[in-house]
């Protein structure tokens, strides 16, 4: 593994123009949403973890720039944002001009500073006029969500050519109506498949159009793709559950986002006329993995039992492996699809900043070792540059290279914010800075290299 495209047994180097960038979206950072189904949801007791509402989040809307900033001032070269529907499209029958003019204030300071952006269409949050005709269960908002996406490439098309257009469908469906944890909070298993179903629907809709409007736009989609290995490998049982939960989460959306037919259990596998091809990018979010065990007492859960790898180091409690093997498997698994990719998400919750610089050296490691089998990875967006509003979690997980405390808006860089900033402005993991980071990574990292 130590060898490296510039023949420098000192560093693992990335392809010429990777982009290194962090994530964020709308509702997570920009503050004051109050006309989302999110913001609702906050509102009501129970809902969220530590009883807290997002409020000012990062006040990106007023101060994006500040955060955005520190990241190019730290060298990184990329972010992806999202777009907030209700903001621009407050009722069905308007569109706030303001909103495209800050949209395109935030993109063009982030051009100006080298930070290339990706955009996300659709990060969770519905307009609370979408949520109130049914959201993502009607089939009615496939040409809802197509139409706003007409109106936000012809405004912002000039700014940015790589468009993402679903967060993560499989959390949001799970979250939202399995688990019911998440707005809109009901629905549960039966409504997973006519949602998946308008979903990928909107997806192929707005894939195609984005490309008539922008002849250099690339399109894709953001998969969370999550490890599911049987407890007991040896154990058939345990093997066949994992594949279920494998199918259901990753499988199934993976293709149908792919070529438009979205298999059973959540369709029919009807083929349109002609086989589509949808993507050309995909966007990983990588977390974690989780270990699935068959278990007869589950009835209500598909006699299935997931839970940490208990040997592993795990973050924050509740929150998972720490397991960065797994980025790069779940790379190699979607170079099968045969298109650019992008790790449009990988982080970990940390409030205090002790497990996070080493968790970025071993990503990006894994990252790297997936490049040099020959995966077309382009770039990777860390979650997330800065701390924010973590969905039903609330304040309580933090995710940001800049800390921040909510009630007086003050951040502070973490050490872990200046560890990537040396990978970006470096296109690569120096031996220097694993020998500080995480010493015992170098004989696997640099095995070939007598010193750096
Ligand atoms: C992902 C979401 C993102 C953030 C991280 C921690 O599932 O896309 O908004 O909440 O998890």
């Amino acid at each position: 593994m130590s060898d490296d495209a510039e023949g420098n047994p000192g560093k693992l180097s990335f392809p010429e123009g990777f982009i290194w960038g962090t994530a964020t979206s709308s509702h997570q950072v920009e503050g004051d949403n109050h006309l989302n189904d999110w913001w609702a949801w906050e509102q009501a007791p129970g809902h969220i973890e530590d009883a807290s509402t997002s409020g000012l989040a990062a006040n990106w809307w007023q101060m994006a720039e500040q955060d955005l900033a520190i990241a190019a001032e730290l060298g990184q070269n990329g972010h992806r944002l999202s777009l907030e529907w209700s903001r621009l499209q407050p009722a069905r029958d308007a569109w706030d001009e303001r909103a495209v003019e800050r949209y395109r204030q935030i993109l063009g300071f982030m051009r100006e500073r080298g930070l290339e952006p990706m955009i996300t269409l659709h990060h969770f949050t519905l307009p609370l006029w979408v949520r109130e005709a049914g959201g993502w269960a009607n089939e009615q908002i496939v040409p809802l969500f197509v139409e706003f996406t007409r109106r936000a490439v012809d405004a912002l098309g000039d700014l940015c050519h790589l468009w993402c257009t679903i967060n993560e469908p499989m959390v949001y469906i799970a979250m939202g109506c399995v688990f019911g944890v998440w707005p809109p909070g009901r629905g549960g298993l039966r409504a997973s498949g006519p949602m998946l179903r308008h979903m990928v629907r909107a997806h192929a809709d707005a894939y195609h159009l984005i490309h008539r409007i922008q002849s250099q736009a690339q399109v894709g989609y953001a998969k969370h793709v999550r490890l599911f290995d049987p407890a007991d490998p040896a154990r058939w049982a345990d093997r066949r559950a994992a594949g279920l939960v494998d199918y259901l989460f990753n499988e199934a959306a993976l293709r149908a986002f792919d070529d438009g037919v979205v298999p059973p259990p959540f369709g029919r596998a009807l083929r349109r006329n002609r086989a589509e091809h949808l993507v050309d990018f995909l966007g990983l979010n990588y977390y974690s993995r989780e270990m699935v065990a068959f278990d007869p007492r589950r009835k209500d859960e598909m006699y299935v039992h997931r839970f940490a790898n208990p040997a592993s180091p795990f973050s924050m409690e509740g929150w998972g492996e720490i397991y960065p093997e797994g980025l790069y498997r779940a790379l190699k698994r979607l170079a099968a699809y045969e298109v650019p990719l992008y790790v449009t998400e990988f982080g970990i919750p940390d409030n205090t900043d002790s497990q996070r610089p080493r968790f970025i050296v071993e990503h990006v490691a894994a990252i790297h070792r997936a490049i040099q089998e020959g995966v077309p990875v382009k770039g990777a967006f860390f979650w997330s540059l800065v701390d924010n509003f973590e969905w039903a979690a609330g304040w309580s997980a933090r995710f940001g290279l800049i800390g921040l405390d909510p009630q007086t808006q003050e951040r502070t860089v973490r050490q872990s914010a200046g560890i990537y900033g040396r990978i970006a402005a470096s296109n690569g993991l120096e031996r220097g800075l694993v020998a500080e980071v995480a010493p015992d990574l170098l004989p696997t990292l640099f095995s070939g290299a007598a010193s750096g």
